[in-house]
């Protein structure tokens, strides 16, 4: 069993990869637990060339809680549903800011993504600090913000897809609307950062009017997707990205064409979004 890691930073403000430990491994729980603290203050953590299968990802993900189980639409990998495939050539592009499922009552804790193929070139995922956006709010925003709640769904203003897989993939991620509210600011529930919660599938702000909503929210995410408070990783086979789900948000450019890039995702089960008021 490992004893100990390092830990490097990689940005300013969010992101550090973990050296020396192979996390195919059993876990000491110590260690398991110094990594959960390096997750909830970096907010995203890089573990290069681990190399792992199916069953290590999932094991490895479920050392921070229980897993979520299958997506709300999309379906798993074949005889896995715990793992979510994000395959290029299936027309999965992320490119738009989120948080993972925030249209359920309880979106996911963490996201873990490891990479089975990578392009030689693009195909990076981003990751921004929703903590340090709070903080870089001028004060009277973030007062305002505090008591604002917003509207999530999957059923979010998309773009026209590229390509039949990706308008399929597109038919089947709102087979079923999802909607439902969080508070706009979270209050984390293990180091009580303020984080602003918004992203692609908040859609309104509640008791505004459509267009005011827009123009809110579009400031409010300026503020998250500042490159100071984002992390651009590039991808090596075997990789495995952990992100704190309740305080990040990501982006995943389609800038590699036809090359194939596939991940698999594992997400741990997440609590009901708290705000500033409890
Ligand atoms: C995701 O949004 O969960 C996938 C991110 C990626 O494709 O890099």
């Amino acid at each position: 069993t490992t004893t100990g890691f390092d830990i490097r930073r990689v940005g300013g403000r969010i992101g550090a990869e973990i050296l020396g430990v192979d996390i195919s491994q059993e876990l000491d729980p110590g260690i398991v637990s110094e990594i959960n603290a390096a997750l909830v203050e970096h907010k995203a953590l890089f573990f290069r060339g681990q190399r792992l299968d199916d069953a290590a990802q999932l094991r490895f993900a479920s050392l921070f809680g229980p897993l979520t189980g299958a997506h709300p639409t999309v379906p798993s990998v074949e005889g896995q549903p715990q793992i979510l495939p994000v395959d290029g050539d299936e027309g999965v592009r992320s490119n738009h800011w989120h948080t993972d499922v925030t249209f359920v009552r309880t979106p996911p804790k963490a996201t873990t993504l490891r990479s089975l193929v990578v392009p030689p070139y693009g195909g990076n995922t981003l990751i921004a600090n929703s903590a340090a956006a709070y903080q870089d709010l001028p004060e009277p925003l973030r007062a305002f913000a505090d008591r604002l709640r917003a509207v999530h769904t999957n059923a979010y203003d998309y773009a026209e897809p590229r390509s039949e897989k990706a308008a399929e993939h597109r038919r089947r991620f709102v087979s079923t609307r999802y909607r439902t509210e969080h508070p706009v600011v979270r209050v984390h529930p293990e180091s009580g950062e303020r984080g602003l919660f918004i992203g692609g599938f908040a859609q309104s702000l509640v008791g505004l009017s459509a267009s005011e909503s827009r123009d809110i929210l579009r400031i409010l995410q300026s503020y998250v997707t500042r490159p100071e408070n984002v992390v651009r990783w590039t991808w090596a086979p075997g990789d495995l990205v952990l992100f704190d789900n309740r305080i990040t948000q990501h982006y995943a450019p389609d800038d590699y064409g036809d090359l194939p890039r596939l991940l698999h995702r594992v997400t741990v089960a997440g609590d009901v979004p708290v705000g500033t008021d409890g």
